[in-house]
């Protein structure tokens, strides 16, 4: 099959390399053309040591390739996904599946990248939407290390073609689901765990306190994720508690790492000024502060994490502020 990659950063690129391994053909659409270039001529990306398949090709000509596939897969940070599907918009003329892989909520209108996509996309040319999404670090991937993703959609058909075309006996294997929407939330809301996890070890403290932000995340993402309309019991596979686990507890996160800098005393201005790379969790606490007022629903760390980006709160005093909470018991 032939996909389209919009978004040639560590993401899109390690899954255009998953897709070529296995024996698909694909076009990267990217707009630093430093990584065209390199992607191009050298047949490396410059997030990465390794040399890349060298059927690998991009291009910053967005016509070119909505016109090479009728399979788009959104490898975009979430904060550019509407304006890059309004852009496609504009040259999609046939049916068309959207693959996404971001991870994110859209802050002001509380929306998921599927329904963006809805809002954005001719309904005529809209086939179906597919979200892949579970543990993955793009670093390991590229490495080909084993990795089990979940291919989630409200459509069995494509959920099952896209578990196919990802895929594979050596490295990757994928599940599907039909909870469309707690895969995507899951994956969102663990971003922002991350963020507050690397937070308190950036402020110095250490394994207790990583699985205690890990173990009472999982009941905000629970809460959020059945709040938003998914089911409960995605929030404890992959998708959920998987991807929280390598994100949170992993300084191969960016998020993590993110979140370690604003413990060591950072801003959120400060970590952008020495890094372009993505780092969905900071916005992904506006969104979920958001969500947590329109509901009035209390996220108690997130909440803070929220006062911290904004510099109302430091991280010291958000976690002496947690101990002050009334003391409870944990059944549930
Ligand atoms: N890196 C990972 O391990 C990983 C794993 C799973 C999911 N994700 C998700 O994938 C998404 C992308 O993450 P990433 O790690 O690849 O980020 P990245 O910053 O490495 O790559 C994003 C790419 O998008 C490009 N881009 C930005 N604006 C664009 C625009 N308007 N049009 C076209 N391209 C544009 C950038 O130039 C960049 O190359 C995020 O939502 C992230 O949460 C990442």
């Amino acid at each position: 099959m032939k996909v389209s990659i919009i978004g040639g950063g560590a993401w899109g690129t390690t899954l255009a390399q998953l897709l070529k391994d296995n024996n698909h053909e694909v076009l990267i659409y990217e707009i630093n053309e430093n990584y065209v270039n390199e992607i191009n001529n050298n047949h490396i990306h410059p997030i990465f040591k390794n040399k890349l398949n060298e059927m690998i090709t991009a291009t910053s000509n967005l016509e070119d390739v909505i016109n090479y596939s009728n399979i788009y897969m959104l490898a975009v940070p979430t904060k550019v996904v509407r304006d890059v599907l309004i852009s496609m918009n504009k040259f999609i003329n046939s049916k068309s599946i959207f693959i996404n892989v971001s991870k994110g909520i859209e802050p002001n209108t509380l929306k998921r990248v599927s329904e963006i996509v809805v809002d954005e996309i001719n309904q005529n040319n809209l086939e179906g939407f597919v979200c892949l999404t579970g543990p993955s670090h793009a670093e390991e991937v590229i490495e080909r290390q084993i990795t089990l993703l979940v291919s989630a959609s409200e459509n069995e058909e494509l959920a099952l073609m896209v578990q196919n075309m990802f895929a594979n006996q050596t490295y990757m294997r994928i599940y599907t689901s039909n909870d469309l929407i707690g895969s995507e939330v899951g994956g969102a809301v663990k971003n922002a765990i991350a963020v507050i996890s690397g937070a308190t070890t950036g402020l110095g403290l250490g394994e207790n306190a990583r699985a205690a932000v890990i173990t009472r995340g999982i009941l905000e993402v629970v809460k959020v994720v059945e709040l938003m309309g998914g089911r409960r019991e995605t929030a404890f596979g992959l998708t959920g508690i998987g991807d929280l686990i390598v994100t949170a507890s992993s300084e191969n996160s960016r998020n993590f790492q993110g979140g370690k800098k604003i413990g060591e005393g950072m801003t959120q201005e400060e970590i952008y000024a020495h890094s372009t790379q993505t780092i969905e969790g900071f916005r992904t606490i506006y969104a979920l502060n958001n969500l947590s007022e329109k509901h009035n629903i209390e996220l108690p760390m997130i909440n803070d994490a929220h006062e911290i980006l904004e510099g109302k709160l430091t991280v010291k005093a958000a976690l002496e502020k947690l101990l002050k909470r009334e003391l409870k018991s944990e059944d549930f």
